[in-house]
């Protein structure tokens, strides 16, 4: 008992801590998952069904003509053609095509390769038009909004979707190969370095779905998180509207400091806060930080504890990530910073 709760509850932590729904393909919340979960799930019984028919034809068999092989010799040669041709072609025809057709089906409701020439053609099209452009870097991933051309906007790594309606997203990779994929959303779809390929999302209902690279990208692959918020489409307007908006000014004098200890810092040359001085984008943008659940690639609670340990030495939070651990601060200059970056709302 002892040992199974030992196990059980960071999981149970780790499940409860972001209220979100379980990562699983089964657990569907999205027309395009449950189409996946409803071809795999009758592939799995009829092929269980086909195993037990076959034990069970075995043991007939067996039970019918026991005894070793010398005594069945000689090989009665021409029996059994009707089972062969009814069991061992005409049945696994059928099924097999069964599932092929339904299959092609399934790959129909893709939009990645119709979308992809629409695009490369130019075409007026506007429901093949991306809404959200998504880049996989070494290990996070890069969020455009690209709706109204003049408010873009840019986050990181925890993704917002209105619910109720399809969601076209473009997919890129900075660097190598990732692959996005919200198991209760959707299946997997590649980024590529120097392609473009396009998912539609849709969730059915509001709430908070994890996701996870798929495709092994280096060594901080397995934090690769995705954290895929889908909200009623008035609460997304409004995050959207938020997130549209330059950082918040520090109001108090810890922030205040806190700013200048972020400007004076190396903070900017990497990272982007929009409304100030600070353009840098090779790592998340972090005009509005603080409005995120985690950090890390959603691998961390947004708290002052792993912001001042992600900013002293995220190498032992994520060995090999590409925040290099920033030991220049003093202990009141770090609370200043944190202090900053939290009230970016
Ligand atoms: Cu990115 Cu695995």
């Amino acid at each position: 008992m002892g040992r199974t709760a030992k196990f059980i509850s960071p999981l149970l932590t780790v499940f409860l801590a972001g209220c979100a729904t379980l990562q699983s393909t089964s657990n569907t919340h999205g027309p395009a998952a449950r189409n996946i979960a409803r071809l795999s799930h009758s592939m799995s019984i009829t092929f269980v069904i086909t195993i037990l028919v076959m034990w069970a034809l075995l043991a007939i068999a067996l039970k019918k003509n026991p005894g070793d092989l010398k005594e069945h010799m000689p090989i009665d040669v021409g029996g059994g053609q009707t089972w062969v041709a009814i069991g061992g072609i005409a049945i696994p025809l059928l099924v097999l095509s069964v599932f092929f057709f339904l299959g092609l089906d399934l790959l129909a409701g893709f939009p990645i390769h119709g979308d992809h020439g629409a695009m490369d053609m130019g075409s007026m099209a506007s429901k093949s038009k991306p809404d959200i452009l998504i880049v996989g870097h070494q290990w996070w991933w890069e969020v455009h909004y690209l709706g109204d051309p003049n408010r873009q906007v840019v986050t990181a790594n925890e993704i917002h979707i209105p619910a109720h309606r399809p969601v076209n997203i473009e997919l890129r990779a900075a660097d190598v190969i990732h692959s996005f994929w919200v198991p209760s959303l959707h299946g997997k779809v590649d980024l590529l370095p120097g392609n473009v390929n396009f998912i539609r999302l849709e969730a059915t209902d509001p709430g908070n779905y994890i996701g996870q690279c798929a495709e092994y990208c280096g060594k901080q692959h397995a934090n690769m998180h995705i954290l895929l918020v889908a909200q009623e489409p008035a609460a997304f307007d409004e995050w959207l509207a938020n997130q549209r908006k330059p950082a918040a000014e520090p109001s108090t004098p810890d922030a205040v400091a806190g700013k200048e200890a972020f400007l004076a810092g190396p903070c900017s040359r990497c990272h982007t806060v929009r409304g100030i001085p600070a353009a840098g984008q090779f790592g998340p943008d972090l005009t509005h930080i603080a409005s995120r659940q985690q950090i890390g690639s959603d691998s961390f609670p947004n708290n002052n504890a792993y912001l001042e340990g992600w900013i002293t030495n995220a190498q032992s939070l994520k060995p090999g990530c590409k925040m290099p651990a920033i030991t220049q601060y003093n202990g009141t200059q770090l609370r200043s910073l944190t202090a900053y970056l939290r009230q970016l709302k």
